[in-house]
């Protein structure tokens, strides 16, 4: 065991998103199996410059693993980018006897957080989660599996409402740089074509794929749009098609924040579950700066130098598959 480590504080950064508490769970439940004291932050960054801590037990995260959103609760930081609050910061963690700190958070968060480790000299560990999951480093962020399921079952009572009217609908999901709930979605609902910022949207071949669907007499049609599509959103894509396409009526849903909200699935609960187990065991291993990531089903650690001058990529072939299955 690191002989140095003996507090250690956890806390919840970004965007809030389910299986955030079941991470909280096991960071807390595993540090005190190890024997150490463990903090809570509260309000993300913003709450470790304001030294808004908590004591946290095994009792304090019961009943906590099936919620969405986060006990701890959240926030974007602006404060924490300045040099200023990022000292604040420290200034906290030293005078709390903090040795380590647990960041369950996004991109923007880790880069926040290497900073941080950098230049003041405290040991970040962190933990992936975003619906968008586009962190690099692991194959799943916590949230995700959650936030494709919403969609899911959003999409198909849409599909219904489509199939009755013969309309076609453009849904536009979460994802200002990622299109990974889009194509992941899009492929599970079955959708005629989905739109997302990695590939090149091109409003004549949409145009194209509606008419092959028209001619082959589909009753309904579904565009997953991603919110940060290079095309523009849902309703401007909408309006381009409807000049050029007016074989069905056409209406636009925007699914917006119930994708971050709601009770994890159970995949989202086992994973936060694991990556919560697994900081604190690599902590207490001596482990410093990196953060935790399943890729191909087994625990990896990341450099958080790595995982933020990294891009994770979209899996080329489901965007063939999502094509190939649209016909
Ligand atoms: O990063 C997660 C995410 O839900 C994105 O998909 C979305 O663009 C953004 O957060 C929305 O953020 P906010 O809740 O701050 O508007």
């Amino acid at each position: 065991m690191n002989s140095i480590l003996s507090r250690i504080a956890v806390v919840t950064t970004g965007g809030d998103c389910p299986g955030l508490n079941a991470a909280i769970r096991a960071v807390v439940r595993t540090s005190i199996h190890h024997g150490l004291e463990i903090k809570g932050i509260v309000h993300g960054y913003d709450g470790l410059i304001s030294g808004d801590l908590i004591d946290l037990k095994n009792e304090s995260v019961s009943n906590i693993i099936q919620r969405g959103g986060t006990i701890l609760k959240t926030s974007r930081s602006d404060r924490f980018k300045t040099d200023e609050g990022m000292k604040l910061a420290a200034e906290q963690v030293k005078s709390n006897n903090i040795d380590a700190l647990v960041v369950i958070g996004g991109d923007g968060s880790f880069r926040g957080a290497e900073k941080f480790s950098s230049i003041h000299g405290i040991n970040v560990m962190c933990i992936p989660k975003t619906i968008d999951n586009d962190i690099f480093g692991t194959d799943q962020s916590i949230g995700f599996d959650t936030a494709v399921n919403t969609v899911v079952q959003a999409v198909d009572k849409i599909r219904d409402t489509a199939a009755s009217h013969d309309r076609l609908f453009f849904v536009e999901v979460m994802g200002r740089d990622s299109g990974m709930i889009a194509l992941t979605s899009g492929i599970a609902v079955g959708a005629e074509a989905i739109l997302i910022p990695e590939t090149d949207t091109r409003v004549e071949q949409l145009v194209k794929i509606l008419e092959r669907g028209w001619q082959r007499k589909k009753t309904s049609m579904i565009v997953i749009v991603a919110e940060g599509d290079d095309a523009g959103g849902a309703y401007a894509i909408a309006e381009e098609v409807k000049k050029r396409f007016t074989g069905f009526d056409t209406r636009v849903s925007i699914l917006g924040h119930m994708q971050r909200g709601g009770s994890p699935t159970s995949a989202d609960r086992v994973l936060a579950s694991r990556l919560g187990f697994a900081v604190i065991e690599g902590l207490v291993e001596g482990r410093k700066n990196e953060m935790v990531g399943v890729i191909n089903n087994q625990i990896h650690f990341t450099p958080l130098s790595e995982v933020v001058n990294n891009r994770k990529l979209i899996d080329r072939s489901l965007v063939t598959i999502a094509h190939m299955l649209s016909q």
